[in-house]
């Protein structure tokens, strides 16, 4: 699958930024759109397959969560609401009351996808077991499995994905994470790509900070088989990305990303905003996703709606200062080619220079040992 797509560039699902009509753009322009579900019924999954599929006979992902039902107990609940009321009025907000469901069927979704048959599909934030991803395969839907460590890469391999996407520390929205703890999984891009490309045989996907030409050439470099972009496309004029969120991206100072879990419960990289700021002292009393994302959902879309990004979830990757304004098409054309143009450029500067010559005696250096090829001095000619 990967190695047929035209251009080697997922672009990312990103729930609450990404719909239809971006999946159609970029498999079309000859990557891998990805179809973001998490938040889709079984029967908006079915729909968005078949409206994808009207549009283009291009492969394409349809992307969901794996979680298992939450069972949050009451005291918690009522701790985390007391925290978010003085949040709440300040948009006129009601008292809370506790939501009917705290997230989305994993179950029922993947039972859609699996009837819908797309010809691949992404998981993150969890496992699927042998059985499931054996029947996404006997229909013919490519498995791609999120990994944050080498340790659930493994698992994803063992439980028979066909990928592994690799989801460096640098990477905009919520950590995939979902075997060691959260701050022993924070690997960058290029330690995880390696360590994971070296300890599996699967393709393997990088994500994280992977937002231009240069940067896609040394994950490819890395050893990568294809990468996964996000941030870069939430500029996109497909993407749903809401109007004051784009202005923050566009508002941007330098070095503006953090990790959170105060707005969810799982730690997520966005925009710094005054809510993560004030809440991370209470960051202990937070229960864990999906119960504090449930929670905040409402006070999220009423900040939206009052174009206040000091509220507003605004996930976004560490190159966020990279995102351009453009077409989908426009924007997976031009990483591509910047890349090729950086593989080219480079290969001419350093491929085709002369090999770098340690080994042996250096003239008039008495007595010293050979260095080991790649770890001593070495000059180039
Ligand atoms: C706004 C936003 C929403 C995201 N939503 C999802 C999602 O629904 N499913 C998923 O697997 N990953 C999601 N991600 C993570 C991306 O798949 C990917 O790991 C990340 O964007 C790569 O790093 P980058 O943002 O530096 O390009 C999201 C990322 C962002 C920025």
């Amino acid at each position: 699958m990967l190695a047929r797509l035209k251009i080697p560039l997922i672009q990312a699902p990103m729930l609450g930024a990404t719909a239809e009509a971006i999946t159609i753009a970029v498999s079309q322009a000859g990557g891998l759109g990805s179809f973001a579900a998490a938040g889709s019924s079984p029967q908006q999954i079915t729909q968005a397959c078949a409206v994808i599929r009207a549009a283009t006979d291009a492969p394409f992902a349809v992307n969901i969560f794996v979680l298992e039902a939450a069972n949050p107990d009451g005291e918690s609940v009522r701790a985390a609401m007391e925290l978010l009321a003085p949040w709440r009025k300040r948009f006129g907000l009601p008292a809370q009351a506790v939501p009917n469901q705290w997230a989305p069927d994993t179950r029922a979704q993947l039972a859609a996808i699996i009837e819908a048959a797309p010809p691949a599909a992404s998981f993150t934030f969890g496992c699927l077991k042998p059985e499931e991803i054996a029947a996404l395969k006997e229909r013919g839907t490519f498995v791609i499995g999120t990994a944050t460590t080498v340790t659930e890469a493994k698992a994803w391999q063992d439980a028979g994905a066909d990928a592994i996407c690799a989801q460096g520390i640098e990477a905009g929205g919520h950590r995939g994470t979902f075997l060691a703890d959260m701050r022993a999984s924070m690997i960058g891009t290029v330690a995880l790509v390696r360590t994971i490309r070296v300890a599996i045989d699967l393709p393997v996907i990088a994500a994280g900070g992977v937002s231009d030409g240069e940067s896609i050439a040394a994950a490819l470099m890395l050893g990568a088989d294809a990468v996964q972009v996000g941030t870069a496309f939430l500029l996109a004029d497909e993407a749903i990305t809401p109007a004051p969120y784009r202005r923050a991206i566009l508002e941007a100072g330098d070095d503006p990303t953090r990790l959170t879990r105060v707005v969810s419960g799982r730690f997520a990289r966005g925009i710094d905003t005054q809510f993560m700021r004030e809440m991370e002292q209470h960051e202990a009393r937070i229960p864990p996703y999906p119960v504090q994302n449930a929670l905040t959902a409402e006070l999220r879309a009423a900040a939206a709606r009052a174009d206040d990004t000091d509220v507003m979830s605004l996930w976004a990757g560490q190159s966020v200062k990279l995102v351009r304004e453009d077409s989908a098409q426009a924007i997976t054309e031009r990483l591509w080619r910047d890349a090729q143009a950086v593989m080219r450029a480079k290969t001419t500067r350093f491929a085709a220079s002369p090999a770098v010559r340690s080994h042996g005696r250096r003239p008039g250096a008495s007595g010293m040992r050979a260095s080991r090829p790649g770890s001593g001095p070495g000059s180039f000619e």
